[in-house]
């Protein structure tokens, strides 16, 4: 297409914020650590989780990218940059979530087939653009139609960019006109990511945004839009992005006994501990997200500090120092909420929150339920380990362990697990994440050199972090 080139391989990719936590490196998927996501209820572009199925296009003239509308419609349009500024600018504040959010922790208990995702692929972002129902308004759908004189009852979004899973082609997918056509829906032809120009990675020149809904649908880089009597064939509408039942493998799948995953459930998750937490006595805040998907609210957020036994409901708020208050006009239907809790935890603890949203959907408690095998839509109950450390045995026997730990750590690369867990006894939680990152860098670039000296180090690097986890 004119002005926007979709690169085959991976040379020309955007520089990308170097904290970010890489699940795949071509193509480039990469989630913040948790603890970004409480920082602030918008998400910077830069901590914004990146899910890319192919190299990042490149816009080369943006005079001359343009979009075609094409399919069964009356005159094929294109749709040029101008075009699309010329028409109302919306603002609209709004979660996308990967449905593959939290993946790591569903192939815990049955192994699933995709990118590793921990709790961080979902962000909440202001996106500026102009409604989908005022572009297909401008070239003949009205509002609020359901299907077109030629009998159109599908919008395709069609991308640029070469996924393998396309056998080369381009990324794809599809909503219903109804949906399309609904000014209350939200839909965007979106240029903007929190009041800046797209960058490459979210989709510059121009992307969809399909508040409420699996990311998938969201596409990035647009080329055209068809109007389609059926929904798109597209692999990721037709052979992926599906929840199955627990009792389907990859034996017995039969992909079109079910429909493509449109909204999202309703999701939650503690953001300021990591799953095992070693914490100084007293109180705790335990803070986190929470959001559900096709504009409903979220009604309560319920906190355990024992493994679910009894619950306290945790405050939640979209603007600081703003309650939130679900289903007002005040509130951001389509965006998250942040919620925070203080407690007074026990010696040991199993925290766990639970979201409630305003149609009373809950989060399912166990994850085994939900298993499917592709990994997405785990809104399991949200569970951390907690265990505070005895102030009185802070001695000198566990320091020089502690450096032992620490000369080994420095040296491999690999002893993260170990060093992060010593670190959290002697500086706060936040800290805590701090120095997991910075080891976790530091362990992605000595991992090679590490392999060659992994039969000797290892043994005596267990021993010592054990003397220290022991101690
Ligand atoms: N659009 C294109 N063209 N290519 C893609 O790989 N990934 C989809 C969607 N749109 C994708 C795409 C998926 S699976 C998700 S979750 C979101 O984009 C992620 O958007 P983000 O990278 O801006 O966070």
């Amino acid at each position: 297409m004119p002005g926007l080139t979709a690169p085959s391989d991976y040379s020309q990719e955007p520089p990308r914020h170097p904290s970010l936590l890489i699940n795949s490196k071509e193509p480039f998927n990469a989630e913040p650590h948790r603890s970004a996501l409480i920082s602030s209820y918008i998400t910077p572009a830069d901590f914004f989780y990146k899910r890319n199925h192919g190299p990042i296009p490149i816009v080369d003239d943006i005079e001359r990218y343009s979009v075609s509308v094409t399919g069964l419609i009356e005159n094929r349009k294109e749709l040029y940059m101008k075009d699309i500024w010329k028409l109302p600018k919306y603002n609209v504040t709004a979660t996308l979530q990967c449905a593959g959010n939290r993946r790591t922790a569903m192939s815990k208990t049955r192994k699933v087939k995709g990118v590793g995702w921990d709790i961080s692929a979902i962000g909440n972002a202001i996106w500026g653009g102009a409604k989908l129902a005022d572009v297909l308004a401008l070239i003949g759908i009205p509002k609020s139609s359901r299907i077109t004189p030629s009998g159109g009852k599908h919008v395709e979004f069609v991308s640029i960019d070469k996924c393998k899973e396309e056998n080369g082609g381009p990324y794809k997918a599809s909503i219903p006109l109804s949906q399309a056509t609904n000014p209350e829906a939200d839909v965007l032809l979106a240029y903007e990511m929190n009041g800046e120009p797209l960058n490459r990675d979210h989709g510059y020149p121009l992307r969809v945004i399909v508040p409420g809904v699996i990311g998938a649908r969201s596409v990035k880089w647009l080329d055209s839009i068809n109007i389609l009597a059926e929904e798109c064939q597209g692999f990721f509408m037709q052979r992926d992005y599906k929840m199955f039942p627990p009792s389907v493998n990859w034996d017995n799948i039969n992909w079109s006994t079910r429909r493509p995953q449109m909204d999202f459930p309703v999701q939650s998750a503690i953001c300021s501990l990591e799953d095992v937490n070693v914490v100084k006595p007293g109180k705790i805040t335990i803070k986190g997200y929470a959001v559900s998907g096709g504009g409903r609210g979220i009604e309560r957020v319920d906190l355990s500090i024992d493994g679910g036994k009894t619950w306290m409901e945790a405050s939640k708020f979209q603007k600081a120092g703003f309650p939130y208050i679900s289903d007002d006009s005040g509130s951001d239907k389509w965006a998250w909420v942040l919620f925070e809790v203080e407690a007074d935890i026990p010696w040991i603890a199993e925290i766990v929150a639970k979201a409630v949203d305003t149609a009373a959907n809950v989060q399912p408690e166990d994850v085994v339920v939900i298993w499917n095998l592709r990994g997405i839509l785990n809104t399991s109950w949200h569970r951390v380990h907690v265990r505070q450390y005895d102030v009185a045995k802070e001695d000198t026997n566990s320091r020089s362990s502690y450096s032992f730990i620490t000369m080994l750590s420095s040296t491999t690369g690999l002893m993260y697990p170990f060093i992060a867990t010593g670190k959290c006894e002697y500086q706060s939680q936040k800290s805590c994440a701090d120095v997991q990152q910075t080891i976790r860098d530091r362990s992605n670039i000595l991992v090679l050199a590490t392999l060659a000296f992994l039969p000797t180090w290892l043994p005596e690097a267990s021993a010592g972090s054990l003397r220290f986890k022991y101690r």
